[in-house]
């Protein structure tokens, strides 16, 4: 894993915005797996601020709600169109979300496991952590091997969410979510965390035991996975100075690119 910490959020959006940048230039036909959250938000931001060329990338988002229609002003459908896609020039045909409101979700999840083989799979997926480290919405006891489905939210989750909701119940209880077993075909994954309420679980999962409890440990076995951290999520991380000065000092492609930017 590569563990790059920055003090603010404002630098390791940069940094992070950097690596998806090069991946764009490098293979403009590139396929990325996109995630919601407040964290994405400010990359995103950065993204349409770079005015890079999306119109051969193909996209995948990590997850839906079920029973949300996509013009919803809570479905992950509306948070993407808002925040990143009506500012590029994607094709809206490259775009895949899951379809919230499927009748048939076993059909729809698998035809959306076919998508991303058919496409070649996902060359960068961004993700984000949940307080309970969650990626997608892959909840604590989700199997390490699952695969694009239909999940049920905690009490944990809802409650974290509940600031885009006018009521708790409209917070709905079932979401459809690439699986772990998904995300860890993607060739690149990239972790972005940012303020101290992602501290602890960023420190489970770069330090803590793998465990389907912390479904973000499961990046530990990943060939190729880069967490960006604020400060202030890292602070609960032992190897702190460890992380800085290899990430100074490594001669990495990578991060001498994003560094020369
Ligand atoms: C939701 C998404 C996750 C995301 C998480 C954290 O639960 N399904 O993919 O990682 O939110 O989001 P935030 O950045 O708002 O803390």
């Amino acid at each position: 894993m590569q563990i790059i910490i920055q003090d603010t959020a404002h630098e390791i959006i940069e940094t992070c915005a950097r690596s998806i940048a090069r991946l764009l230039t490098e293979k403009p036909a590139c396929v990325l797996g996109l995630a919601t959250g407040s964290s994405p938000i400010l990359l995103y931001q950065r993204l349409i601020q770079m005015d890079l060329d999306w119109h051969l990338v193909t996209t995948f988002n990590l997850d839906e709600y079920v029973g949300l229609s996509p013009d919803h002003p809570q479905s992950y459908h509306h948070f993407m169109q808002e925040n990143l896609f009506r500012h590029i020039n994607i094709k809206p045909e490259n775009i895949n979300i899951p379809n919230g409101l499927t009748q048939n979700i076993l059909q729809t999840c698998a035809d959306y496991e076919q998508k991303i083989r058919d496409v070649g799979g996902i060359d960068l997926q961004l993700l984000g952590i949940g307080t309970n480290g969650h990626i997608g919405f892959n909840e604590p006891s989700s199997s390490l091997a699952s695969r694009t489905r239909i999940k049920t939210l905690m009490p944990q989750t809802r409650q974290d969410n509940a600031r885009f909701f006018n009521n708790e119940a409209d917070i709905p209880h079932h979401v459809i979510t690439m699986g772990i077993g998904t995300i860890m075909e993607a060739r690149h994954n990239l972790l972005l965390a940012l303020g101290e309420t992602k501290a602890k679980a960023v420190a489970l999962a770069v330090e803590g035991a793998m465990t389907a409890n912390h479904p973000a440990s499961i990046l530990q076995m990943h060939p190729n996975a880069t967490f960006f951290l604020d400060t202030p999520a890292a602070a609960q991380l032992k190897n702190t100075a460890y992380y800085k000065w290899t990430y100074a000092n490594k001669p990495d492609d990578l991060l001498i690119a994003a560094k020369q930017q």
